[in-house]
């Protein structure tokens, strides 16, 4: 009778292993995400500021081994980095233009910061600012020439280009990485959209910018997924008539056009934009985002000069305080 019984349990043994197995590997299968994980985050930065790969899959760890026999994800292809070149310069309000713009960048995944300063040198303020920012990034400074500063005169030309040369000559010897170009001045006001529709850049693409061109907006016309001409209340003669705010460019472009840069001779005021996109691409192969260029994500918004009428000529202070 013990030995019947023993017997039975020895077949049944197998079985019941069987069906705990599959219960097991039921379970542990990972749950599809709902909607695809967006390309921001605000749980993107890693502990000392380091950034984590922004996974578009679900968890994958602890699953491998069991689901060998089934066919394996492909890998992610890379997210292209996204390079905000800024150029900025010391006045009252520089810390709190940076501020405002590096806790936008922080909830971008893989963004480098390219800053630029215009001084003959790289302050102490900025310095400091980057290296408590928690942001991958680059510090440049290059002066403008006192000629060229003057009222009516474009700004940060200089800037631009060093962010321009120093992409350049980061890439010069490897395969283009996928990137994507951006010019991101100090004072602007930036979705967090923007960054998602600029993303997917694969020449050059374009979107509104609002508060500009003495309008409360200005974008590209578009007309079956191709722009057409400008709605604009400001010099509509521009080739393009778009604000440095409204465009990106993938880094392809940027690597196989080595010559092309922003110019001091020649330039008409507000002619930058046209002057750079002319020796880049044309009108016709710009790619429209933001819904077909329908949507304002990015604001041209500029602060006004700060009223330090009562700052005392020499320090009163017992402190000094950086602001
Ligand atoms: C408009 C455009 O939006 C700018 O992209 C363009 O550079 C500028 O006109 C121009 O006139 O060239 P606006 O708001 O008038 O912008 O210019 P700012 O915001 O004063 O300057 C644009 C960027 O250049 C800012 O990031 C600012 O910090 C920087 N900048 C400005 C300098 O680096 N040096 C300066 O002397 C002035
Ligand atoms: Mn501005």
């Amino acid at each position: 009778m013990k030995s019947a019984l023993f017997t039975r349990f020895f077949i049944l043994l197998p079985w019941i292993l069987i069906v705990i197995i599959m219960l097991d590997v039921d379970t542990r299968r990972p749950v599809p995400p709902l909607t695809p994980r967006p390309y921001f985050s605000p749980y993107a930065v890693g502990r000392g500021g380091a950034r984590l790969p922004l996974r578009r899959g679900g968890p994958t760890h602890g699953t491998q081994k069991r689901n060998q026999s089934r066919p394996q994800p492909q890998p992610e292809p890379q997210l292209p980095t996204i390079y905000a070149i800024t150029p900025t310069y010391s006045r009252p309000v520089q810390k709190a233009e940076l501020t405002r713009l590096a806790n936008t960048f922080r909830q971008v995944a893989q963004l480098h910061w390219i800053l630029v300063e215009d001084a003959a040198a790289r302050s102490e303020l900025v310095s400091r600012f980057l290296a408590r920012a928690g942001l991958p990034s680059t510090h440049l400074h290059v002066p403008t020439p006192r000629r060229y500063k003057r009222p009516g005169l474009p700004r940060a030309t200089e800037q631009r280009n060093a962010g321009l040369a120093w992409l350049r000559q980061r890439h010069q010897h490897q395969r283009a990485q996928p990137g994507v170009l951006f010019f991101a001045d100090d004072d602007n006001t930036y979705s967090l959209e923007l960054f998602q529709e600029m993303r997917t850049t694969r020449k050059v693409s374009v979107w509104p910018v609002g508060l500009v061109g003495g309008r409360r907006y200005e974008r590209p016309l578009v007309e079956n997924g191709k722009v057409v001409g400008w709605y604009t209340g400001w010099r509509a003669d521009r080739p393009f008539a778009i604000d440095m705010a409204g465009f990106a460019v993938s880094l392809q472009v940027i690597l196989s056009n080595p010559k092309a840069v922003f110019k001091r001779r020649g330039s008409q005021p507000g002619m930058q934009e046209s002057d750079f996109l002319k020796q880049i691409t044309t009108v016709e192969e710009l790619e429209p985002k933001a819904n077909n260029c329908t949507k304002v994500l990015v604001w041209h918004t500029r602060t006004e000069k700060v009223n330090l009428a009562n700052e005392p000529k020499y320090h009163l202070d017992t402190v000094k305080i950086e602001v």
